[in-house]
């Protein structure tokens, strides 16, 4: 709603109602995007009619339920057994086979019918770590990229930002899901140092259709970490002195001291804190990354 608010403010152009539905509800999604033979996990609409023994049959286990107008992780269960099963209310929630693979992201900026930029992100660390840009073999960058286009094009995006999630499976890339927004996890920051631009710029440009040069190349290997120490009252932060000492740490922030406590990770929009880092080589990256989980630790205790 802000953001519908904020467009009509600014005089940015409006999304077709069609193209925003199929970009924020899983369910049409997938049935729009399985039309034109986008590779996708199996998937079922959920309801309270089902058989458990029929959905387990149908989608191997674990499955997989999701909220179809969620998003970052928030309410999504991994239903390991039968008896864990609880019938689902009809047309909120989705069921999905479950994906054993690394995952990775694919931001767009989008112009005139044409995918100006791409970056492509790598969840290093689940929910936790993302590296920027990816470390990918030429194969899976053009087949991840053939992928990206396919889906903008078959939702007919003809400007702003997408992000769009797939599965690294060995038989190739599974799409996810596509959001037509700025991505979370700090990855914006991250592009900024990996590829020495606003991000936030190119997004409002691309929205009101002003020009907007982006680079060819990255100047560096960037990643975003966010901490979460998990439910808790904190008791210390250790390592912040350490971090502030590395050479490659852009931004780092703590949001949290001692005597705070802490809910679950009821979303990944929730944090107790950053730090964005940028390495002249991939293995540098890798090794600030180790130094920084190692040394950066949030201590609780759990209530
Ligand atoms: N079918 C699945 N198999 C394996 N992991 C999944 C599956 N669906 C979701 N996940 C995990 O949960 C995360 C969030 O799910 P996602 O479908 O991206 O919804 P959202 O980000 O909108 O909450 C994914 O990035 C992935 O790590
Ligand atoms: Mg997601």
């Amino acid at each position: 709603m802000p953001a519908a608010i904020a467009r009509r403010q600014v005089g940015a152009r409006l999304s077709s109602a069609a193209t925003g539905t199929r970009c924020r509800d899983k369910l049409v999604m997938k049935q729009y995007l399985g039309e034109f033979g986008i590779p996708m996990t199996r998937y079922m609409a959920d309801g309270a009619e089902l058989d458990p023994r029929e959905v387990f049959a149908k989608l191997g286990s674990p499955v997989v339920r999701k909220y179809r107008k969620s998003s970052g992780g928030k309410g999504l269960q991994v239903i390991h057994r039968l008896e864990e099963y609880v019938p689902g209310a009809h047309g909120l929630s989705l069921l999905e086979r479950f994906i054993d693979a690394p995952e990775a992201s694919i931001e767009s900026f989008i112009d005139n019918g044409r995918i100006r930029f791409t970056n492509i992100t790598q969840y290093q660390v689940k929910g936790h770590t993302n590296f920027i840009p990816a470390i990918l073999d030429s194969q899976q960058q053009r087949t991840l990229r053939a992928l990206n286009e396919r889906v903008i094009e078959a939702l007919n995006i003809g400007w702003g930002m997408t992000h769009l999630e797939v599965y690294l499976t060995e038989k190739g890339p599974l799409f996810g899901e596509i959001a037509l927004r700025p991505p979370g996890g700090y990855i914006m920051n991250a592009i900024q140092h990996a590829w020495d631009f606003n991000p936030w710029e190119a997004f409002l440009a691309m929205e009101l259709g002003e020009e907007f040069v982006f680079p060819n190349d990255p100047v560096s290997y960037a990643a975003s970490e966010v901490l979460h120490p998990g439910p808790g009252k904190i008791i210390a932060v250790h390592g912040k002195s350490k971090v502030l000492d590395e050479q490659g740490v852009r931004e780092f922030r703590i949001k949290v001291k001692p005597g705070d406590v802490m809910d679950g990770r009821s979303g990944l929009g929730q944090d107790a804190g950053f730090v964005v880092h940028a390495s002249p080589t991939p293995q540098e990256r890798l090794r600030l990354h180790e130094r920084i989980v190692q040394s950066l630790v949030i201590d609780i205790q759990k209530l």
